[in-house]
C-alpha cells in the first residue's frame, strides 16, 4: 500500500485508535492532518511520525457550527483531502435512569453533530474532484445495544444510518463511504467515558483493558479502506461476534444483554 503524496485527516489523532491510524497511514507515506482539542499531544504525535509534511488543526467537536465554520474557512489552505476519517469520539457508562439530560446531548454533539460538520465541510471538495473516502468510526454499539450506552449507543447507530445514506447519495460522485464498527479496541476510551453527570468517569474496564491491540485494529481499518469496503466490523470474541448473534438470536441476545454488564 503506497499512500505518497495522499491526505489523511483524521480527528480523535491525540489517543487511542486515532492516534495509531495516524502512525500507520504515516508510515505508508501519507501526508495527515490530525485533529483533537489536546493540541500538545498532536504536536508530540507529529514530531514523531515518519515523514514532514503533516498538520495539526485543533478541532472541538462538540461545537458543530464552529467546526463547519473554521473548516470551510480553512479549506483554501489545506492540501486536497484524499481520506477523511471521522474517528474522535466519547463514550458513556452510566445509566439511564440516573443520567442527566445533558449526557445525551454531550454525546450527540460529539459523535453525530461533530461528524457531519466536518463531512459536510469537506465532501464538497471531494465531489468536485470525484474522488475520496469518507470514513466513519461508528463502534459495534451503533449494531447492538447494551446496559449503559443509552446515549452512547444512540449515537453510534445515528452515524451508521447516515453513513448509509450518505453513500447512497455520493455513489453517483465516485465517493467511497465506509463505516467501521469496532468491538473492544485496548484504548483511553473508558477512562473518557461520560459518567451520569456527563464527566469522565476515570477508570478503567476489563472488556477494553482485555481488547483487540490497537495497532492490530488499525491496520485491519487501513485494509478496509484501502480495500474500499462499506462497513466492516473489527473486534475480537464476543465483542466482535455480537452483531452476528443478534442478527440470528435477537431474543436470545437480548436476555444476555439484560445480565451483563460492561463497565
Ligand atoms: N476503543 C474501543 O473499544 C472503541 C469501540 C468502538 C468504537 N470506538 C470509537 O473509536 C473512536 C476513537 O476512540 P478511542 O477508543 O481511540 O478512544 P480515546 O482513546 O478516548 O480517544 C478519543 C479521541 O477522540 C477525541 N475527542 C473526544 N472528544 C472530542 C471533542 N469534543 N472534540 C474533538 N475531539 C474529541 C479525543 O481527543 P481530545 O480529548 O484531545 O479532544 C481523542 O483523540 C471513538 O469514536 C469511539 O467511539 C472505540
Amino acid at each position: 500500500m503506497d499512500y505518497k503524496n495522499k491526505t489523511v485527516w483524521i480527528t480523535g489523532a491525540s489517543s487511542g485508535i486515532g492516534k495509531e491510524l495516524a502512525i500507520q497511514f504515516a508510515a505508508l507515506g501519507a501526508n495527515v492532518i490530525l485533529s483533537a482539542r489536546s493540541v500538545d499531544k498532536l504536536n508530540e504525535l507529529k514530531q514523531s511520525l515518519h515523514g514532514d509534511g503533516h498538520l495539526i488543526v485543533p478541532l472541538d467537536l462538540s461545537a458543530p457550527e464552529a467546526v463547519l465554520a473554521q473548516v470551510t474557512d480553512l479549506l483554501d489552505t489545506l492540501p486536497a483531502i484524499d481520506i477523511l476519517i471521522n474517528n474522535g469520539g466519547v463514550s458513556q457508562r452510566s445509566l439511564f435512569l440516573e443520567n442527566e439530560f445533558n449526557v445525551y446531548r454531550q454525546l450527540m454533539e460529539v459523535n453525530y453533530f461533530g461528524l457531519i460538520a466536518l463531512t459536510k465541510a469537506v465532501a464538497p471538495t471531494m465531489v468536485e474532484r470525484r474522488r475520496g473516502s469518507i470514513v466513519s468510526i461508528s463502534s459495534v454499539a451503533g449494531k447492538v445495544g447494551s446496559k449503559f450506552r443509552t446515549g452512547y449507543s444512540g449515537s453510534k447507530y445515528a452515524v451508521v444510518g447516515f453513513m448509509d445514506c450518505l453513500r447512497a447519495e455520493l455513489a453517483e460522485h465516485n465517493i467511497h463511504c465506509l463505516t467501521i464498527c469496532p468491538g473492544s479496541i485496548k484504548t483511553a476510551i473508558a477512562h473518557n467515558s461520560l459518567n451520569e453527570q456527563g464527566i469522565a468517569q476515570n477508570k478503567p474496564e476489563h472488556s477494553i483493558e482485555n481488547g483487540m491491540d490497537v495497532s492490530v485494529a488499525a491496520k485491519k481499518m487501513i485494509h478496509a479502506i484501502h480495500n474500499k469496503k462499506d462497513e466492516v466490523i473489527v473486534g475480537k470474541g464476543l465483542s466482535g461476534l455480537a452483531p452476528t448473534i443478534k442478527r440470528f438470536f435477537p431474543r436470545l441476545f437480548n436476555r444476555l444483554t439484560a445480565k451483563t454488564n460492561y463497565r
